[in-house]
């Protein structure tokens, strides 16, 4: 594949679902229920015009962020996905390359193919020398609190810089592909390799990851004692617990609907992402995630407020139609997009970015 001649994610997209086994692109695409959610990210963006403003702008933009203390050369990061090996051999070893070469930060899923030490120490070996790539942990709380405390230690010892805690999951999502295909398990060799040998299993044992609806605060709470590292909250999607979120002291949020594949009709998180600059009044970072396909998408939530915004199936379109070049290539192409539009609206950097280059607008971006 000429990886090239691909210019877009969409373009990305239909390249993945002509090589994977359908079963496998309809797990990846889908989302829950009627999937309106997972149509409504996309629209938010395609709703919401820009406005430029001329004559300030810049011959160089800088587009890198800092975020607890990591940088990362752009405001887009690789949001978790589970399960690479399903689209390409070496699995989240490829996307830490990716992330290491295109120098941002890759939210690691404790749902991943290969072990987070693992996946680590192939960001290092992929790095520039002098530079020391950032790995995040996509943490879902189990209730067996040791559990939660080994698979911590393993993000810590394995260098992870945040844990970044799944909070709308007390049950999985119904992604009725998923059904209609019976795709349940993952094939044969391939397992959620976080969770093997965890205390008290026969060696070589994989549990399964348990979801609670018992969670609550009280367990953030419990989280914050038992590790150094800085908590985010990924799903919060009341403003109220938006609020509840930063009174208990973490210490940024992902607003995220998980890509449609929670709760069905939630809405798209763009349009929800002014009310929740407004709940949380710039005391902690605002990441977000959800339908971001385009640099314009990115200068949109930038300037409502987000700090930086994360992808989850443009990489995994990209892993599916050239591995790791194939996400460096998708990484590269939305870094340009944005740079692009940072240009055109007349900005000389990320922090020019403000709500008044947004209007209401438009129509469908499809
Ligand atoms: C195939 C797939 C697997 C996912 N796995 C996880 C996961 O293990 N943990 C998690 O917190 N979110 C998971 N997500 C949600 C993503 O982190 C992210 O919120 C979502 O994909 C963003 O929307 P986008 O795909 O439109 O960029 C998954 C999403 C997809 C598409």
């Amino acid at each position: 594949m000429d990886l090239d001649s691909l210019f877009t994610v969409d373009e990305f997209e239909a390249v993945a679902q002509r090589k994977l086994d359908p079963v496998y692109y309809d797990y990846i695409a889908g989302g829950s229920r009627d999937e309106v959610t997972v149509r409504a990210n996309l629209d938010g963006f395609g709703r919401l015009s820009l406005l430029p403003r001329v004559l300030r702008g810049s011959a160089q933009r800088d587009l890198a962020v800092t975020l607890f203390g990591a940088r990362s050369s752009m405001p887009i990061l690789i949001s978790p996905t589970a399960f690479h090996r399903l689209v390409c051999t070496e699995g989240e070893l490829a996307t830490a390359r990716a992330a290491a070469r295109a120098d941002t930060i890759m939210i690691a899923s404790m749902a991943s193919t290969v072990a987070v030490g693992e996946v680590a120490a192939a960001a290092r070996a992929a790095a520039p020398a002098d530079h020391e790539p950032t790995l995040w942990f996509q943490l879902y709380l189990q209730p067996d609190l040791d559990d939660t405390t080994a698979l911590i230690a393993r993000a810590t010892k394995a260098g992870c810089k945040a844990l970044v805690v799944t909070v709308d999951s007390p049950v999985l999502g119904a992604n009725e592909r998923n059904h209609r295909n019976r795709f349940h398990d993952l094939p044969p060799g391939m397992a959620c390799e976080n969770l093997r040998n965890l205390r008290g299993d026969e060696p070589g044992n994989v549990r399964q990851i348990a979801m609670s609806p018992e969670l609550s605060w009280d367990h953030i709470d419990w989280l914050r004692e038992h590790t150094e590292l800085p908590v985010l909250l990924k799903g919060v999607l009341h403003p109220e617990d938006a609020r509840i979120a930063v009174d208990h002291g973490v210490s940024g949020l992902l607003l995220s609907n998980h890509g449609g594949r929670q709760l069905d009709t939630v809405p798209a998180t763009i349009d929800l992402l002014p009310e929740f600059v407004e709940a949380v009044g710039g005391r902690v970072p605002l990441l977000l995630d959800g339908g971001v396909r385009r640099g314009t998408d990115v200068v949109k939530a930038l300037a409502l407020g987000a700090v930086a915004v994360g992808v989850g199936r443009p990489i995994v379109w990209g892993l599916a139609a050239g591995g790791e070049d194939g996400a460096t290539r998708v990484l590269e192409l939305l870094r340009d997009e944005l740079d692009h539009t940072v240009a055109l609206c007349g900005a000389r950097g990320l922090a020019d970015l403000t709500p008044d280059l947004v209007r209401p607008a438009a129509g469908s971006r499809r």
